[in-house]
Formats: C-alpha cells, structure tokens, sequence
C-alpha cells in the first residue's frame, strides 16, 4: 500500500465541505485542510433545512471550498492521488452538485475518483483520527441519523437499530423551538437543562419496553408540548424555571433511552469477541455533555473503550468522505462518469 492524497467533497445536507487527508501507512492519517460552509442562517428563518436553498448554497459555494481546501493544503489538483465525493444519502440537489463538480474534476485531471456513502464517512471516522482496527461499534447521532453500526470492514457495516422516526437531534431542534430557544437547539436545550430538575416532568422512555436497539423520539416532543401547555392552562404562562425543568425531563429521556439502547447494542457487539472492544459516537448530539457521561459510564462497566472524536469530526465534513474514500479505494474501488446521486442508499 502506498502513500494517498485525497480530496474530499460533501454537500449532502446543509454543510458545503472539502477537505484535504494524506495517509501514509503506518502513521496517523493527516488532515491537512478542512473546509466546512455551514447554512444555518440561510434556513433559520423556516424552522428546517429548505432543500431548493440548500442545493443553490452547494452549488454556488463547492468550488471556492474545494479552492480553499487546495491551498489550505498547500496544493494543487495534480499533486492529489485521487477525489473522493459523497453519492448519498442526502438531499438529492446538493449530492448532485458534489458528484458532478468531483466528475468534471477527475475528467480533467486523470485522477480516479472515490464515491462515498455519507454514513460510512461517519462510521469510518474513529479509523481516521484514532487508527482503530474492526470490529468497532458506532453511535451515530445527528439531526438527520440515529443509528447502531458494528463495522467489520470498510465495506461492511451491520445496523443493529435504530431511530423509527425523528433523530435527537431534531427532538432537540423542535424541543427548543416549542420552548422559544434559538437553533441549534441542542446546545440551548443542554445549558437550560443544566439548572433544571429532570424529575418535576414524567418524560416516557420510548420502546424501552420492547427488545432491540430501535428507537422512537417523536412522542418525546408531543410530550414536551403537552407538559408545556399544562403549565400553560395552569398558570397562563412559562417561568424561566418552567423551561429549565422541561428541557431537564427532556434530554434526562433522550439521554436514558441512548444509554438502556447503547447497552443492548454492546451486548450484541461484544458476543462477536472484538480482541479491542470498542463504542465511538458520532454526530452533533455527540457533543451532549449528559450523553457523553452516560455513555462513559456504561463503557467503563462494560470493559469497552469509548471513543469520542473531535467535535468538528463528529459532525458533517468533508474529511471523513476523503478518508473514506482513501480506504476505499485501497480496496479497488473506482467510479467514472456514470456514479449515480442516490437520494436514499443505506449501509
Ligand atoms: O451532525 P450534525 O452537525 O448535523 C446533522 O444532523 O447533519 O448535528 C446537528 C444536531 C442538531 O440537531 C443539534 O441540535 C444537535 O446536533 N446538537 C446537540 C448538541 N449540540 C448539537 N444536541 C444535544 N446536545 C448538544 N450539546
Ligand atoms: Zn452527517
């Protein structure tokens, strides 16, 4: 195996992402740029992503991102091994805009290129900042996913369960919106929740009555609404501590069901004998502190090491598609003209 440059694309959501990583084999895989254009304040106004605004934002700022992860990097295209883009899954304007922008790219340059399942680039991300060998057991946790993964290989990823309807991301998303806190809502409903009581409100543990790692978040947020409107009716409106111990109840429920399903998915993972067992997170919602420790706390009792990345590398980027596509393609992979943009592709 030889030494790899790759340049790395996303546009699958409302990130605009291109990225730099060289691996030389045996090292740490080196980021050498990273580029990510969020558009939260394009979308803020209308409560969601709007996929017509997401994909002319992709498509009017892919090129200067892939410009500034080249000279971030110090490089130009000849000086790459290979192009790496995200197919799928995703909002179909903007992995449009990526796939076609890679295929122009490799035309006229000679360079192969890479297409690459947005989910792997999650779920190979702890082998680009930690090196660590399979099995591992991935917690994928965003606004958009909310997955178990056990990855066995580059190409091969078992989905033990996961959410049935909304990710926690989006009940934190929606819980703040109900609550008049501003988005993201995560990161607003965590520091409410920090000076509240999280049991004044009886918030249901959803499925934890039924076996397997599926997961359900849409009657977190009914509930929320109707614990809000009782105090509502009650006393004709919220206090700030209303808010605090609704946001508390709240991400105490997210955060029970993630750690009572997290426990069901080691199991399943550590009767394989991994010789490293191993649960890395991925996702925005990785960065909840009170998940976090929930997580740690069942890894240190189970014996398995827990595995954070870096918060930029949790979330979407386009680092994670460049070394997604490096591993890819030492395995003999290679797409041409005809790689499809695919809406829908599960692992
Ligand atoms: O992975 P990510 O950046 O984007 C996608 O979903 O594609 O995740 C963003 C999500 C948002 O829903 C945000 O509210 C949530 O991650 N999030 C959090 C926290 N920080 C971000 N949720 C809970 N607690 C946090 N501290
Ligand atoms: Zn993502």
């Amino acid at each position: 195996t030889q030494a790899l440059t790759f340049l790395g694309i996303e546009s699958s959501c409302d990130d605009t992402a291109a990225a730099v990583v060289r691996h030389v084999p045996g090292q740490p895989a080196e980021i050498l740029a990273s580029i990510v254009e969020g558009q939260t304040a394009l979308h803020a106004a209308f409560g969601g992503v709007v996929p017509e605004i997401a994909a002319r934002a992709h498509a009017e700022r892919l090129d200067h991102c892939v410009e500034a992860a080249l000279a971030g990097a110090n490089l130009r295209l000849s000086d790459l091994d290979g192009i790496a883009v995200t197919a799928g899954p995703g909002l179909i304007g903007g992995v449009l805009s990526g796939v076609m922008l890679a295929k122009g790219l490799s035309a006229a340059s000679g360079l192969p290129m890479v297409g690459v399942n947005h989910l792997a680039g999650h779920a190979l991300t702890p082998r680009l900042t930690d090196a660590v060998s399979f099995p591992y057991l991935l917690l994928l946790v965003s606004g958009g996913h909310c997955q178990f993964l056990i990855a066995g290989n580059v190409d091969d990823f078992e989905r033990l369960g996961g959410t049935i309807d909304d990710a926690p991301g989006e009940a934190f998303d929606k819980t703040a919106k109900l609550l008049g806190l501003p988005q993201p809502g995560g990161p607003a409903v965590q520091a409410e929740a920090a000076q509240g009581d999280a049991r004044r409100f009886a918030f249901p543990r959803p499925l934890l009555d039924r076996p397997g790692c599926d997961m359900s978040f849409s009657g977190l947020k009914t509930a929320l609404l109707r614990a809000r409107d009782a105090v509502i009716a009650e006393k004709g409106g919220i206090t700030v501590q209303d808010r605090r111990d609704l946001c508390a109840g709240f991400q105490a429920a997210v955060a029970d069901v993630l750690a009572e399903k997290s426990r069901r998915a080691l199991e399943r993972y550590l009767a394989l004998n991994p010789p490293t067992p191993l649960l890395a997170v991925a996702g925005g919602v990785a960065a909840n502190t009170l998940i976090r420790s929930r997580l740690t706390a069942l890894c240190d009792r189970m014996g398995v090491r827990f595995l954070a990345p870096p918060l930029a590398l949790c979330t979407d980027n386009a680092a994670m598609i460049a070394w997604a596509g490096i591993e890819r393609f030492r395995l003999g992979a290679r797409d041409d003209a005809t790689l499809a943009a695919r809406p829908r592709w599960p692992l």
